[in-house]
């Protein structure tokens, strides 16, 4: 079973002003499609503190899901955090993410999402709303397990119908 960390960036939730309600709602999506959700933790928008969990949450788990700090405010540095840590980008999972999140609403185009390899973690920014982070999710989790299969080095049969896991 994949290991999975799911990091909350939120200056509200991590000052108590408003209960983190995306990452339970991340960790549960996770779970349910197989994976081992071995941390979840918060940050706030502080951009060195998000490299720093990412790379603390590396050393744990092969996939990372961020929700939260993804937008326009000047506060969203969570994609600027994702690309520090990151040695190779992954653009076509928050393209994937974008294209399907157009269907749903016409905003979806400003998440500046990103998504990257850090090591052997595959590292995914989601928009910080339980709606908008489950939507993003759906649409790149059934994709993401043969991901994971080859930055893990087994051989991946890539003509196979994977489940996500
Ligand atoms: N994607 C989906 N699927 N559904 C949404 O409601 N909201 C958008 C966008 N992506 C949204 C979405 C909005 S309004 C913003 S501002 C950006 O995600 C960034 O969100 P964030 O600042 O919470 O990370």
């Amino acid at each position: 079973m994949n290991r999975a960390a799911v990091l909350t960036v939120s200056d509200r939730s991590f000052r108590g002003m408003r209960p983190d309600g995306t990452g339970p709602v991340v960790a549960e999506l996770l779970r349910t499609a197989g994976y081992d959700v071995v941390c979840t933790a918060l940050v706030p928008d502080e951009q060195q503190m998000i490299e720093e969990a990412l790379r603390r949450l590396a050393r744990d788990a092969v996939l990372i899901v961020t929700a939260g700090g993804t937008g326009f405010s000047p506060r969203d540095v969570t994609p600027e955090a994702t690309l520090a840590v990151c040695g190779r980008m992954a653009p076509g999972i928050p393209e994937a993410m974008r294209l399907a999140s157009a269907q749903v609403t016409d905003r979806a185009m400003l998440s500046r999402a990103q998504a990257g390899l850090l090591g052997g973690t595959l590292i995914v920014n989601l928009p910080g709303s339980p709606k908008a982070a489950r939507e993003n999710l759906e649409a790149v989790l059934p994709a993401l397990g043969h991901g994971l299969a080859m930055l893990s080095g087994a051989p991946a049969d890539c003509a196979a119908d994977t489940d996500g896991k």
